[in-house]
């Protein structure tokens, strides 16, 4: 029987709910699913590859043919260092799709054998992105239902001072404290 790899790359900065479920749909199909967190030096990341890779191990722990790497340089060359055939994409909206459809052509004309499948995430999730969690959060707002309660308490973590204080409850009002 045919074994299929696939790999999923992307920058997992921080890693959604929307990724999960990604993930978990990807892992239903494919034999095989390796996400691969890009290891990006032209960005200054939220968080550091080492602890982008912890937090998606962890996350994905249950998931027995789910792998979790890093990788550098281009993603077909690194999808063939690892013999998947496959790359797994999501499509949120379509406003993704001119993106991911340059990027899926640019990919085949420089790797013919390999092919990008495109899953929808659930519909919760259609409004998602990593970029908008790391701006409500870093405006205070609340990133619940958005990101996994470990990666919520990372990101809280990270946060500067007058912004834990705004994500703080008094514990009189349960209301939200002013900075
Ligand atoms: O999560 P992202 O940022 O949307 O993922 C983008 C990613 C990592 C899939 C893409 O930037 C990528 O594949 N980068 C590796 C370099 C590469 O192969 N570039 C050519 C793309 S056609």
């Amino acid at each position: 029987m045919r074994h299929i790899s696939a790999l999923y790359p992307g920058s997992f900065d921080p890693p959604t709910n929307g990724h999960l479920d990604l993930i978990e749909r990807g892992a239903k199909i494919f034999d095989e699913l390796v996400v691969g967190i890009l290891r990006n030096s032209e960005k200054v990341p939220m968080f550091s590859l080492p602890e982008r890779l912890e937090m998606l191990k962890v996350l994905t722990a249950h998931l027995k043919n789910v792998r979790i790497e890093a990788f550098h340089g281009l993603m077909v060359e690194y999808a063939k260092s690892i013999d998947a055939t496959c790359v797994l994409r999501g499509i949120r909206a379509v406003s993704d799709y001119e993106y991911e459809l340059q990027m899926a052509l640019m990919n085949r004309k420089l790797e013919p054998t390999l092919e990008t499948v495109f899953m929808m995430p659930a519909e919760q999730y259609s409004y998602l992105s990593s970029r908008l969690v790391r701006e409500i959060a870093q405006l205070g707002g609340s990133i619940k239902d958005l990101v996994p309660e470990m990666v919520e308490q990372r990101i809280k973590d990270k946060l500067d001072p007058a912004v834990k204080l705004q994500h703080a409850r008094d514990p009189k009002t349960k209301k939200r404290k002013r900075a």
